[in-house]
């Protein structure tokens, strides 16, 4: 891994074993890009590879040399002197003028990664990573820009994030600030994006990209279920096992957008952050704003090989603090098995069931505060229902803790009903605009987080239950997105700060409860997986993946999230028949074989299940607690999508391949057909292997594959519906 700067060419080079990236300091003073790709030799001058050609009807910088912006790629473009892409940025000055002149003025090279105040970031120790800050400076406004670029010792990543410094003497305003841009030279690139909606999260789309604009975005106030703030281009010919991928992952939970642009050239330029629309940032003389991160990351491995970058890069330089690496707790979570039709009695009958299934962790959801007894009331009013709970929570969690579980419990702390006493006290706390009507969501209001004293008052109310109680797990909801975005607090040029403030409340809650309570293990959550970014696991190390508890439904989402998340952040319970989302019956096995597959638990009264079944759960808990490591923190890989055919598979391989748990789901019987062989993945192909009752090299399982029948996958029978099969593969 290195930076280097060639004084005279006024070119950077960052590389490491896999990676090189280059950029220089242009004719114009601004920052060109010339290359992103496989690691490269270092030069003095890669000047061959600018552009200076005369062409008709092209903006240059320089005729006398033929130097164009338009021509040549750039790191952080603004719009309006020479290119005429999409834009990086754009300021407003004192005049008006939304244009920028960013010149190179010096840079600084450190070892490590620095970390950006107030927002989730990636972080690397001293010798895991270089960071390399270019300073430019816009003399008319005085406005100062770092550009920062780490790069990673053990990853093919480098990490984007601009700040900008008012050190003129005007106040300015930041009308776009996005994290990233990256130019690239061909255009000739499939664009993945995980999409959906409440139930049905982060399905993967493909589109061809060409000349013109794809982009994905939300304005909903939170990443959303509808996109995933990331993207991946690949190759046409890219698969699973090979050829060539980009990766963007933002590491944010608000507002984005990311956006491919093929130009007439067939250029393509790729940009990604904060949604430039409803944001617009004042700065004034004295004043910073940074933008939060994206994460890029490059293979030549296939999109497998992609995933795995992410995977180990977030499981050891994202999520922090006691969690870290850590084997996720079983827990029975009472939502679908009560709502919010519960009392301590019924409770407790769940929890001893639950224990006896050998749960280790018990998690109360809604309904246990205020008034809250449905979900018109309640919320913002964070002390316990004494009717429901007459002990409390700390009463509840002495009680479980007692029989030998640890406890948790649900809030969604960044809302109120309107038929609440927070509400009733404090109307102007919440995001609505004086005047209009405000557009409830599950009957519910946003609090204002841009004001410190709603935050306040909500930590004091959560810290008051948690210092008191013995609690180890929390459950922070979010089940509405944001609408009539105005605080009552800010003036009217400030309300395009909103959005942004409003996350930045939502951090500041989320760290200083993980630092006030170091062991509490926090679960993310947006009515399922309407938060699923890189942002939120900073702070809470897995998240409740969606809603939607079918187990065949959760093979979609959960293949589909495995592409930018490691497993272990994927919450994934077994819940009851018929599914209480889609009606539909599977059986107990599939349902286990798919969730476990994640931070495995249930969402059902065991009381309520046959003991058949009942002998089943407890075999998954003996399974998981067996493999958790392997099932959390293995290899993951895709071997075939349910995207494709309405059979799936995957597998995680532990780091020294002498173990691997093979997974394959058939959804639909087929009838009179035969399938397979299923080629498997990250074996070592020297080491024999046992699969079942028969042994096999790994180069015959990764090269010839495994037959999908029941006679090679014990307990897998294509010929019936819902069938599926966990397997284990060890050395011999
Ligand atoms: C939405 C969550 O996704 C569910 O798991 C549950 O916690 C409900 N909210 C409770 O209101």
């Amino acid at each position: 891994m290195d930076i280097i700067w060639h004084e005279k060419t006024k070119q950077f080079h960052l590389c490491n074993d896999t990676i090189s990236y280059v950029m220089y300091v242009q004719p114009n003073g601004e920052l060109g890009h010339l290359y992103f790709g496989k690691c490269i030799h270092d030069r003095e001058d890669f000047g061959y590879l600018v552009n200076r050609v005369p062409l008709p009807v092209t903006a240059y910088y320089d005729t006398k040399d033929y130097f164009s912006i338009e021509l040549n790629g750039q790191e952080y473009p603004s719009f309006g002197a020479g290119d005429f892409g999409s834009p990086a940025f754009k300021i407003i000055d004192q005049t008006g003028s939304g244009i920028s002149n960013f010149t190179y003025l010096t840079h600084e090279i450190t070892s490590a990664k620095k970390q950006i105040p107030g927002l989730p970031a990636t972080y690397a120790a001293e010798d895991e990573a270089m960071t390399l800050e270019v300073e430019l400076v816009d003399e008319f406004t005085g406005m100062h820009l770092f550009l920062s670029y780490s790069i990673f010792r053990d990853f093919p990543v480098i990490t984007r994030s601009a700040r900008f410094e008012n050190r003129g003497k005007n106040e300015l305003i930041l009308d776009r600030a996005l994290s990233l841009c990256l130019d690239l030279t061909d255009a000739d690139y499939e664009w993945l994006q995980f999409s959906g909606a409440w139930a049905r999260e982060r399905h993967i789309k493909k589109r061809k990209l060409c000349e013109g604009i794809t982009a994905i975005e939300s304005r909903r106030g939170h990443s959303g279920a509808n996109q995933n703030p990331f993207v991946i281009l690949k190759r046409p010919d890219t698969t699973e096992e090979k050829g060539e991928a980009l990766g963007f992952s933002f590491v944010y939970s608000g507002n984005f957008f990311a956006e491919a642009q093929g130009d007439a050239n067939q250029k393509l330029r790729f940009i990604m952050g904060i949604h430039p629309d409803n944001f617009s940032w004042i700065i004034k003389s004295g004043e910073k704003f940074s933008t939060p991160e994206v994460v890029m990351a490059r293979t030549e491995n296939g999109l497998n090989d992609l995933s795995h970058t992410f995977h180990s890069l977030y499981n050891n330089h994202l999520v922090r603090g006691k969690w870290k690496n850590k084997e996720r707790p079983i827990l029975l979570n009472n939502w679908e098995a009560t709502y919010m039709d519960f009392d301590e009695d019924k409770i407790l009958q769940i929890a001893s069931k639950a224990k006896e299934a050998g749960v280790e962790l018990f998690v109360l959801d809604d309904g246990w505060f205020g008034t809250r007894n449905d979900d018109t009331r309640g919320l913002g009013d964070w002390f316990e229902n004494r009717e429901k709970l007459p002990d409390g929570i700390k009463g509840l969690a002495e009680k479980i803790t007692a029989m030998g579980m640890k406890f948790g419990f649900w809030i969604e702390p960044e809302m109120v009903n309107p038929d609440s006493e927070l509400y009733r006290i404090h109307p102007d706390w919440t995001l609505s605009v004086p005047g209009r009507k405000s557009t409830l969501c599950r009957n519910q209001m946003v609090l204002d987080y841009s004001r410190q004293e709603v935050v306040d008052h909500i930590h004091d109310m959560i810290y008051k239950i948690l210092n008191d109680a013995p609690v180890s797990y929390i459950k922070w909801d979010m089940n509405r997105s944001i609408t009539e975005c105005f605080s009552n607090s800010l003036t009217d040029k400030e309300q395009g700060m909103v959005y942004h403030k409003y996350i930045l409340g939502v951090y500041q809650l989320y760290e200083r409860l993980i630092n006030e309570f170091p062991d509490i293990l926090f679960e993310s959550c947006a009515s399922g997986g309407g938060r699923f970014d890189a942002g939120m696991f900073y702070f809470a190390p897995q998240a409740w993946c969606s809603d939607d508890t079918d187990a065949e439904e959760r093979v979609f989402v959960q293949y589909g999230t495995s592409y930018g998340y490691p497993i272990s952040f994927i919450g994934a319970h077994v819940s009851a028949v018929p599914n209480h989302q889609t009606r539909r019956t599977v059986p107990m096995a599939m349902r286990g074989n798919v969730a476990m597959f994640g931070a495995f638990g249930y969402e059902l009264d065991l009381n309520r299940i046959s003991e058949a079944e009942f002998e089943m759960v407890k075999d998954q808990i003996v399974f998981v607690k067996e493999h958790r490591k392997l099932l959390q923190y293995g290899v993951f890989y895709r071997l075939s999508s349910p995207f494709e055919s309405d059979q799936a598979s995957w597998m995680v391989v532990s780091d020294d391949k002498k173990k691997a748990l093979l997974a394959v789901y058939s959804m639909r019987a087929n009838v009179n057909r035969l399938r397979g062989p299923l080629k498997l993945s990250g074996l070592d192909s020297e080491k024999m292997y046992k699969v079942g009752d028969r042994n096999y090299y790994g180069d015959e399982l990764m090269n010839v594959g495994l037959p999908l029948r029941e006679d090679i996958i014990p307990g897998f029978n294509m010929a019936e519906d819902s069938s599926s099969a966990v397997v284990e593969i060890s050395e011999v």
